[in-house]
């Protein structure tokens, strides 16, 4: 059985194995790692997918901003990212589980717009799109088409215009107990799934193995 909980200090060390497996050890000069540098992320959509109480995915948010010096106005947002999934168990619906249960409490808890940097042909399912990113810009981002918005309020994606920049220390960072969400398997890991653009290719073996 999946668990889908609240991510806690004592998985770090395996979340950021996970990242570096999925990702590379280079991951941190992507330009979007510079919206996250001496910001803490929002610990109660933070969110890590168990397995027997083993660790095979993650997902983080982070809080940024859109500023539009034109208009003189800024909006915050989420930022959605890393979300990474074990190789062995990709294609299980463990990323699924982990957008759609965060992104339901980003509802609940008030959050107008989440913002990311990944693939529209997976993302696009969960309603983020190019359209709603357009008048948005990431400095340094190669590929600005891969910066994609998901409103959660209706109408948000108006307010979301400018440059990102990383949001102002402040923000406040709470932590709520919750309970553990179980999620029905879905397909079992497959060999023949696709390696998401900017990806890096599924090694054989499970995160958990290569540990051992
Ligand atoms: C992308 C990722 C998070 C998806 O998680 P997952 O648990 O494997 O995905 P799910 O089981 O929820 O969904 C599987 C579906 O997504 C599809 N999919 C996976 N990656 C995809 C991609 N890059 N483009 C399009 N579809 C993709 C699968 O083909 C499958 O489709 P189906 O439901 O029609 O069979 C995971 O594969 C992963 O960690 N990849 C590497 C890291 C990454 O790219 N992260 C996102 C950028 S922040």
């Amino acid at each position: 059985m999946i668990q889908i909980t609240a991510e806690q200090p004592r998985y770090t060390e395996d979340i950021e194995y996970l990242l570096d497996t999925v990702f590379g050890a280079d991951r941190r000069s992507k330009a979007v790692y510079a919206l996250r540098e001496g910001i803490a992320p929002i610990d109660d959509l933070c969110h890590v997918a168990l397995i027997d109480g083993e660790l095979h995915g993650s997902i983080r948010y982070w809080p940024a901003r859109a500023v539009h010096a034109g208009r003189g106005r800024h909006a915050d947002l989420l930022l959605l990212g890393p979300l990474a999934v074990d190789p062995v168990f990709q294609g299980a619906g463990i990323g699924r589980a982990l957008v759609e249960h965060s992104l339901v409490l980003a509802g609940r808890r008030g959050h107008r717009a989440a913002v990311l940097v990944g693939d529209p042909a997976y993302y696009g399912r969960f309603g983020f799109e190019r359209s709603g990113a357009r008048d948005l810009r990431l400095p340094g981002e190669t590929d600005q088409e891969r910066v994609l918005l998901r409103e959660i309020v209706r109408g948000a994606a108006a307010e979301c215009a400018g440059t990102l920049v990383r949001a102002p220390t402040e923000h406040p960072v709470s932590v709520l107990a919750e309970p553990a969400v179980s999620v029905p398997p879905g397909t079992t890991p497959s060999s023949g799934r696709r390696a998401p653009e900017g990806g890096r290719q599924a090694p054989e073996e499970g995160m958990s193995a290569r540990r051992a």
